[in-house]
């Protein structure tokens, strides 16, 4: 099977893991984390990443510290991950979707304007969304798979508006907003190191601010809210959300390893689209670098590929069912004019882009989807 992205693991990756061993150092403590936490900060530009056991865990922290509370509302968008969603439920706050944009698949910032124009007034320095009589949060776009919102523009509406901002970046290593890495912009920042992504560590997430009072409070919160020194003593609800020195030795070894791999994927990416001229890809903004996570097409036979690929052992992925189309997000307001994202999830597909995709293998790939376009488009 040739897979849609799988870890690389061609750095020093033993050399650390055993390093862990030989020490005994494998628990929440050790160097590794500072070292994990050092490097992602250096690179991202961050001035302070906090090292978390995932990327809901740092989801979870960012809309803690900037202070969401239960019945008030977040925006973001209606096409991503459920874990993005999910993260609001756990402050007990509301999801308001926001339908994405039909070309580069991002939260759509007319909408997002539409929305606080039309329907909130500043109250107090609190942004009131009039017809609920509830507090608008925060905004949280998703940099949708490694591409970015429009971050000049998100950031103006936050400042307008009054609201902190929070960039799911779980997608985005790597990926830029001109000179800035993504996760880096707003107040607050969340990285995923999952098994799918651009580099992992098995399983773990980062949480990147500017201000260091938050990254102070975020490793409180993430080691149970203990009182160092103290006897045990916590003074608030905390959480175990702490990256093992294991997994953060792994982290250590793929960041080292994080350049070649992103110039890796970015080859990938740039053959795709030479190779399979005619298809539709995702486009990105001029002002983004994205990392090229996961290269996607929009086809009207989706279906029919997909199936035309699995029995090739060749797995490619349609995006994330729409949230609003969960059980439980059912009821969440969902500002859309068009509803791409439905359209999007029905005719979209990840196509394989591990960075172990050999040169032969992704002509594979290629020439069976020509086959495929060939045969349904008949
Ligand atoms: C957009 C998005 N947000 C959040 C997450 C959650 O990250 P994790 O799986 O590390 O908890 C993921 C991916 O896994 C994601 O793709």
């Amino acid at each position: 099977m040739i897979p849609l992205s799988e870890p690389f693991l061609g750095g020093n990756e033993w050399a650390y893991l055993k390093q862990c061993l030989d020490t005994n150092w494998v628990s929440s403590a050790g160097s590794f984390v500072e070292a994990f936490e050092r490097i992602v900060a250096t690179y991202s530009g961050a001035g302070h990443a906090v090292a978390v056991n995932s990327g809901t865990s740092a989801l979870h922290l960012a809309l803690l510290l900037a202070r969401v509370q239960a019945n008030e509302l977040v925006l973001l968008p209606n096409l991503t991950f459920v874990a993005t969603a999910n993260a609001v439920r756990y402050v007990g706050a509301q999801p308001v979707l926001i339908d994405v944009r039909p070309d580069d698949w991002q939260m759509d910032l007319d909408l997002v304007e539409e929305f606080l124009d039309k329907s909130c007034e500043l109250q107090e320095g609190s942004c009131m969304h009039l017809p609920s009589g509830k507090r608008v949060a925060a905004l949280l776009p998703v940099h949708v798979l490694g591409g970015m919102a429009d971050m000049d523009r998100l950031l103006a509406i936050a400042q307008r508006w009054q609201l902190p901002l929070i960039e799911d970046a779980a997608e985005a290593v790597g990926s830029r907003w001109k000179d800035q890495h993504a996760g880096t912009l707003g107040t607050l920042g969340c990285l995923s190191f999952n098994g799918n992504k651009i580099i992992t560590t098995g399983g773990g997430g980062m949480l990147l601010c500017r201000d260091e009072d938050l990254a102070r409070r975020a490793r409180h919160l993430a080691s149970q809210a203990k009182v160092p020194g103290s006897p045990y003593y916590h003074d608030c609800t905390g959480y175990n959300y702490r990256l093992p020195n294991l997994l953060a030795a792994l982290g250590v070894a793929q960041m080292e390893q994080l350049d070649s791999l992103l110039r890796k994927r970015q080859q990938l990416a740039t053959t795709y689209r030479e190779q399979l001229p005619g298809v539709q890809f995702q486009k990105t903004h001029p002002f983004c670098r994205p990392n090229h996570w996961l290269t996607t097409i929009y086809t009207h036979r989706k279906e029919a590929i997909l199936q035309f690929l699995q029995a090739r052992h060749i797995q490619a992925r349609s995006l994330w069912t729409p949230i609003k189309q969960l059980p439980m997000y059912q009821e969440c307001l969902y500002i859309s004019r068009e509803n791409h994202s439905q359209h999007l999830f029905e005719h979209c597909l990840s196509l394989p882009s591990s960075a172990s995709l050999t040169e032969s293998d992704q002509l594979r790939v290629i020439e069976a989807i020509k086959a495929a376009l060939l045969r349904f488009s008949a």
